[in-house]
């Protein structure tokens, strides 16, 4: 391309939100999608990347040739059935499970071990210490990792608490507390940390769907504030399309991305409008296989 343009971050991400583009579903090899970043590095940079797992038995392979750009402030959602991968890309992302062959960039260097600029939250409501508070469990991560002092973690600990409505739950025990205040505790854990990507997986699938809805809510209105960059693994097209602004598609056995499309168009407030079920419906389609 021969834009040349150069335009400020936000008046990017302006065009990215509020331009005109309609949801561009590209299949890799045929096409790139013409995405708006073109004059922006990624963050993260995943480059043709295979995972395997060593069993005594044989070797599995988890992912094949993945690769994708996450750019600041996207909402980059992996999405796709059971065993596509998901959880083994995001670990790598994090640092735990290094490539069998490619290579993952973190602003221009590889990711090598985890480390404090990526955070995950997981789908499990145990993730947090069960004789720390909810406080203790925030400043834990803090006075671990960093050169944070006491009051500094504790304030940036309270600011994070506050960010997601936990103000009156300081002092409390995770076993007090529902799935979804625990759920709350660990995304104010993560973003405390300020990581340069948020990394979450599956973070609402065990939350039953009123909560689901209410945190997916509160997650979006989270990314207002700040707009941190996310990616987020789900295996729900609706939550998909809700949550993210980019969206890789990827299919099974071993992990193939599909497909990427745009999603900055869809809301929570779209999620029954024909051009979101249109949207769902051909994801369904390129997921599985069938004729679109
Ligand atoms: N620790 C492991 N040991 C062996 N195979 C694994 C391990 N973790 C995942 N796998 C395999 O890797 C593939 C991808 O798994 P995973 O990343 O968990 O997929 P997803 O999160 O999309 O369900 C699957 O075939 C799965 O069985
Ligand atoms: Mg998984």
């Amino acid at each position: 391309m021969s834009h040349s343009l150069t335009l400020p971050f936000q008046a990017q991400r302006d065009f990215v939100e509020k331009g005109s583009l309609a949801a561009t579903v590209t299949v890799p090899g045929t096409a790139i999608e013409t995405t708006p970043h073109f004059a922006m590095e990624p963050l993260l940079a995943v480059k043709n990347v295979h995972l395997e797992y060593a069993t005594d038995k044989s070797i599995v392979r988890a992912t094949h040739d993945v690769s994708f750009n996450v750019y600041p402030s996207d909402r980059f959602i992996l999405l796709g059935p059971s065993g596509c991968g998901k959880s083994s890309l995001l670990k790598s992302v994090a640092g735990f499970l290094p490539p069998h062959s490619g290579t993952i960039e973190l602003d221009g260097k590889v990711v090598s071990k985890a480390g404090p600029d990526r955070v995950v939250v997981f789908q499990e409501f145990d993730q947090l210490a069960p004789w720390k508070t909810v406080k203790q469990n925030v400043m834990f991560a803090l006075l671990a990792s960093r050169t944070l002092g006491k009051k500094e973690a504790a304030e940036r600990a309270e600011h994070y608490l506050h960010k997601v409505g936990l103000n009156r739950f300081f002092d409390a025990y995770p076993h007090t507390l529902s799935g979804g205040m625990k759920q709350r505790v660990a995304i104010a854990r993560a973003m405390a940390m300020e990581p340069k990507v948020l990394l979450m997986d599956e973070p609402f699938a065990a939350l039953d769907a009123l909560t689901r809805r209410k945190m997916q809510e509160e997650l979006l209105a989270l990314w207002e504030d700040t707009k941190f960059t996310l990616m987020f693994v789900t295996h729900s097209i609706e939550e998909a399309l809700v949550l993210g602004n980019r969206i890789l598609l990827l299919s099974p056995h071993p992990g193939r991305v599909k497909a990427e499309i745009n999603s900055h168009q869809f809301s929570l407030d779209s999620a029954g409008s024909p051009e979101f079920q249109a949207t769902a419906q051909r994801i369904h389609h390129l997921l599985f296989n069938e004729q679109a």
